[in-house]
């Protein structure tokens, strides 16, 4: 088991290149399987997530291969349309393969994804706009079956809540399909215009990606292409919240302001300064931190779950109370424990979080539960005073390349030790 040992209280300073997206790759990744030829996807993240989708595509017989931050995937030699339990298993998100395994294949064999470190998590959404696609779902003992006797059709589909993963599956479902699909409360976070950006340029047609309608023309077959993975906008708020929590100063490069407007003015409540130019943010916070208003977590373009923890983290630091109201996930505050027993003050209920800012946090040993949740431990032992442990990095690595390398080169003392 490897952990992350954290001597805290250094200013962080200097550039950090920020990653491609975790959750755009996984996205295109799974939407690799919809073309024939080959796809080259570069500036994806070496991710534990991004290798178990590899994993997942070789398993169902298409060639893939990773290396320097390019994953190279051939589908053209696609023959299963399984996915077995331990690899749905060991990351969630596989759910995203359904829509394109069932487009791509007519049928579509996982198990159940289940619950996870954020709660229950349905794909109710996801299985009922399939089946107004045509397809026939059944479940049986955790297992879904997929099948569409007669292809996929193009269907109206309205959400009732803009979901990343469903918005995510319709659209690759759709891409192959007969005839238009419309989704009605599609979710307009930037990974799904990234994602039909990517369709596009294998032939698909799509427009709307980005808004609230997006529509799908499905065509006969894609091709392959070569494709650039956006930045992590949440990798990015991480080392912005990284700056804070130290006081310090960070250029970030790969970093795009405009995915980012409901972040930067909650980092400029608390008195850092922001600017942001060209694909870089750079901020300062030299002064202490201050409190901000009520942050509450939205879908695009609203202040980003994935952000809450790591913000939190900061906000244990500033004078003054802030609050939390986390409305996407019923699970995402098991960071506060472990955030309390390195001496932060927060009190969690239901949805809402009040944080009572204090003046030092104290190195502890402490656990990450999810990984946005461990990259806030991980800031917090860089604001703390003393040694910070960091057990369970397994889950951080899930979404954040090699993050000790990028903070020691931005001055923090982080180790990885193994045992
Ligand atoms: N939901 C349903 N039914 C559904 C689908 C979703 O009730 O059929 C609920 C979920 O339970 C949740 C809410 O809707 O309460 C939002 O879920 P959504 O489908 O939008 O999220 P997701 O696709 O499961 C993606 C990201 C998450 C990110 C959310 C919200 C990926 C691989 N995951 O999840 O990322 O928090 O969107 O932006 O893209 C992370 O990176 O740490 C992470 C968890």
């Amino acid at each position: 088991m490897q952990k992350l040992v954290i001597r805290g209280e250094k200013r962080l300073y200097g550039e950090i290149a920020v990653q491609g997206a975790k959750n755009s790759a996984l996205a295109l990744l799974a939407g690799c399987t919809l073309c024939s030829g080959e796809v080259r996807l570069t500036n994806c993240p070496a991710l534990s997530d991004v290798f178990a989708a590899c994993r997942i595509l070789n398993r169902l017989g298409c060639k893939s291969r990773y290396s320097e931050h390019t994953a190279y995937v051939n589908a053209g030699s696609i023959s299963e349309c399984a996915v077995p339990e331990d690899m749905m298993r060991e990351m969630r998100s596989s759910i995203v393969f359904l829509g394109a395994i069932l487009g791509r294949k007519g049928q579509c064999e996982l198990s159940f994804p289940g619950g996870c470190e954020l709660g229950p998590r349905p794909i109710d959404m996801h299985l009922s706009a399939l089946e107004q696609m045509g397809a026939r779902i059944t479940e049986e003992y955790g297992v879904l079956c997929c099948e569409c006797p007669y292809g996929l059709h193009g269907a109206k589909i309205s959400l009732g809540f803009p979901s990343v993963g469903a918005t995510e599956n319709i659209m690759l479902a759709a891409a192959l399909a007969k005839g238009e699909t419309v989704i009605y409360n599609a979710a307009r976070e930037p990974e799904i215009t990234d994602l039909g950006n990517f369709l596009n340029c294998c032939g698909a047609r799509i427009s709307g990606q980005g808004t609230s309608t997006v529509v799908i023309s499905g065509v006969e077959k894609l091709h392959g292409c070569e494709y650039e993975v956006m930045p992590d906008r949440i990798a990015a708020a991480t080392y912005m919240a990284a700056a804070a929590i130290t006081g310090g100063e960070l250029d970030l490069k790969n970093a795009r302001a405009q995915e980012l407007e409901a972040v930067i003015p909650v980092f400029e409540q608390m008195g850092c300064a922001v600017f942001t130019y060209d694909e870089r943010i750079y901020i300062n916070c030299k002064r202490p931190l201050k409190a901000v208003r009520t942050i509450r977590t939205m879908p695009y373009p609203g202040f980003p779950t994935d952000a809450q923890a790591v913000v939190m983290a900061a906000l244990t630091k500033a004078k003054g109370t802030s609050v939390v109201v986390e409305n996407i996930f019923c699970s995402r505050y098991r960071h506060v424990d472990e955030l309390v027993r390195m001496g932060a003050n927060i009190k969690a209920e239901g949805k809402v979080a009040v944080i009572e800012g204090v003046k030092r946090l104290y190195g502890a040993r402490v656990r990450a539960c999810d990984l946005r949740g461990g990259a806030a431990l991980v800031l917090a032992g860089l604001g703390a005073q003393g040694e910070t442990e960091v057990e369970k990095v397994c889950y951080i690595d899930r979404g954040y390349e090699n993050i000790e390398k990028y903070l020691r080169e931005a001055g923090a003392d982080i180790t990885r030790m193994t045992g």
